[in-house]
């Protein structure tokens, strides 16, 4: 049995989950529930990011205090994820007082280990709104690719980190004036000494071929310093004085600490005493996190190098993701394509997207399209009318000639561990966070499921004695083979697994799911999985 921690990227406390979000926790979700089948101990957590100006902003503009409205915005977080079926052992916030005690076991850390360095630098000030502008709310050109519009702290077309004064033609977005430059203190963490340990950690960690290049490429260029500390006026948590006055941590310093302390919580809250052995650099314990590519800087540099520093163990691999397009464009409140899950729940269930996503999800970062004629073509055609239309093919002969028990024998037992061998290949693809594949070799199998039926044609037996029990057997072959496919199915579609659980009367697990059922009373067949409308998409937006 393996351990494996899971965590998807922490999301921020000033908004909605939406689609993208939402992409990311059904990708380690699949993959969590999957584990779980296989019998591994898998603890999924997440957390709200609930610092940073961003959140300071949104609270000054919907005069609400920042604490209430990290609070709502939990609560409802913590839901939509629920609903969604996402199997959080624990969802947390990244303001706490675990998370406080890292952010200062961390920095006492970096002090003894003389990494901690104070230097003035020069920053952008907006002079009408008596403010040190932070990162997001300066844009620029790049200084690396020189693409415009850029924000001040990391370019989103050449994925590098900079610091905001390095971008070409500053521009203030709270005032649109051109901002000024002012002296600040501030304390940094010298990374200048991680360059080997770096390349080292990433030689070893499962990552696709195009993010381990990436990583490299970064490490090509001269590892910056990295600013930890915020000036005044911030939302998030103050850096003891004796460190440095009037100033607050970076809030990816401690959005990064909150994948340990939520885990720490998770542990106190349980009374779980793997807390250590989780992190001992000694057990071979997994550590899996998902993200999206554009905090690939941020997990695969700063964060190891934060983890050596604890003398804690680094993540074993990075499964990252490329963004949610909606119809080819990306997300955004401006072009008026901005779903929020809470939204999408209104109108569609939660395993069509579930479903969707899972055909396009493999270890490859690129971009994920939502398109609705070919969501909806997928859905219909694939779970509507060729998966879930099996049992409803059969289900009338067995519930009117057979009183919904099925035989004692199978029909052909090979075809049926025809399917059940096929296992092996659906295990490795799962394992490998190949969904793509597993929902191709699974569409080929419901493929020839189907076509077996047509075939034999059932529906011609009903005429004697003798076929009749031909036909009880037949019926009894598909159901069991329905269920091997269900099953491989299940952590993609858990809602309507469960239905289906129900619907055959019986609990499937990896002990038992090869074992046919046989002799066995099974429900009344009802609709499990409705056809989509397409007006409904019209209604969502
Ligand atoms: N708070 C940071 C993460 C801190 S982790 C210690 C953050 N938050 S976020 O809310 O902006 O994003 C959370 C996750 O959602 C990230 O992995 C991000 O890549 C992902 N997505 C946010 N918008 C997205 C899309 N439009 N599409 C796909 N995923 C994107 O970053
Ligand atoms: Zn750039």
């Amino acid at each position: 049995m393996k351990n494996i921690l899971v965590t998807c990227a922490l999301p921020y406390s000033n908004g909605s989950i939406h689609l993208g979000h939402i992409l990311e926790h059904i990708q380690a979700d699949i993959w969590v529930r999957y584990q779980k089948f296989l019998g591994n101990n898998v603890y999924f957590i997440c957390a709200d990011d609930s610092h940073g100006t961003a959140i300071m902003l949104k609270a000054n503009e919907l005069k609400i205090n920042p604490l209430l409205m990290i609070k709502n915005n939990f609560l409802e977080h913590k839901i939509i994820f629920q609903k969604f079926s996402i199997l959080h052992d624990i969802y947390f916030t990244t303001h706490s007082k675990e998370n406080y005690y890292f952010s200062l076991l961390l920095l006492n850390k970096i002090k003894l280990k003389k990494l901690l360095i104070k230097k003035k630098i020069i920053q952008f000030y907006d002079v009408d709104k008596n403010f040190f502008l932070p990162d997001r709310y300066i844009k620029g050109i790049c200084p690396f690719c020189k693409v415009k519009n850029q924000y001040g702290d990391h370019c989103e077309i050449c994925n590098n980190i900079y610091d905001s004064y390095n971008l070409i033609n500053p521009i203030s977005l709270l005032s649109n004036k051109k901002p000024i430059l002012k002296k600040t203190k501030h304390l940094f963490l010298n990374t200048n000494l991680f360059k080997n340990i770096l390349e080292k950690w990433i030689s070893s960690c499962y990552l696709h071929d195009e993010i381990k290049n990436q990583l490299l490429c970064f490490l090509k260029n001269k590892l910056v310093d990295w600013n930890i500390s915020r000036d005044n006026p911030y939302f998030g948590f103050k850096i003891p004085n004796k460190f440095i006055k009037n100033k607050y941590f970076y809030v990816w310093y401690d959005a990064l600490l909150g994948y340990i302390s939520t885990f720490k919580y998770f542990c106190n809250k349980n009374n779980l005493f793997c807390f250590n052995d989780f992190w001992n650099l000694n057990n071979n314990y997994d550590l899996y996190h998902f993200i999206g590519k554009d905090i690939l800087y941020f997990h695969g540099l700063l964060w190891p190098i934060m983890l050596d520093i604890l003398e804690f163990k680094k993540p074993t691999g990075l499964i990252v993701h490329g963004h949610v397009l909606i119809n080819g464009k990306k997300m955004s409140k401006s072009l008026n394509n901005f779903i929020s899950v809470k939204k999408w729940l209104n109108f569609l269930d939660s395993d069509s997207l579930r479903y969707y996503f899972a055909t396009k999800l493999s270890l490859k970062s690129c971009d994920i399209n939502l398109c609705w004629k070919d969501f909806v073509k997928t859905i219909n055609s694939e779970i509507v009318n060729k998966f879930i239309n099996i049992p409803s093919r059969i289900c009338k002969f067995i519930e009117n000639y057979f009183n919904n028990i099925l035989s004692k024998k199978m029909f052909d037992i090979n075809f049926y561990y025809y399917f059940v061998n096929k296992f092996d290949l659906i295990n490795s693809f799962f394992l490998d966070f190949n969904y793509k594949k597993v929902l191709y070799e699974i569409n080929n199998m419901i493929d020839l499921l189907n076509k077996f039926i047509n075939d034999i044609k059932p529906w011609l037996l009903v005429n004697s004695k003798k076929n009749l029990k031909k036909l009880h057997k037949i019926s009894t072959t598909i159901i069991n083979i329905f269920k091997i496919i269900s099953t491989y199915l299940s952590p993609i579609i858990p809602n309507l697994f469960c239905k289906i659980e129900k619907f055959l009367k019986i609990k499937l697990s990896i002990k038992n799911f090869h074992i046919p059922i046989l002799d066995h009373k099974i429900s009344k067949y009802k609709k499990m999985f409705l056809r989509i409308d397409e007006c409904i998409i019209d209604d969502l937006f």
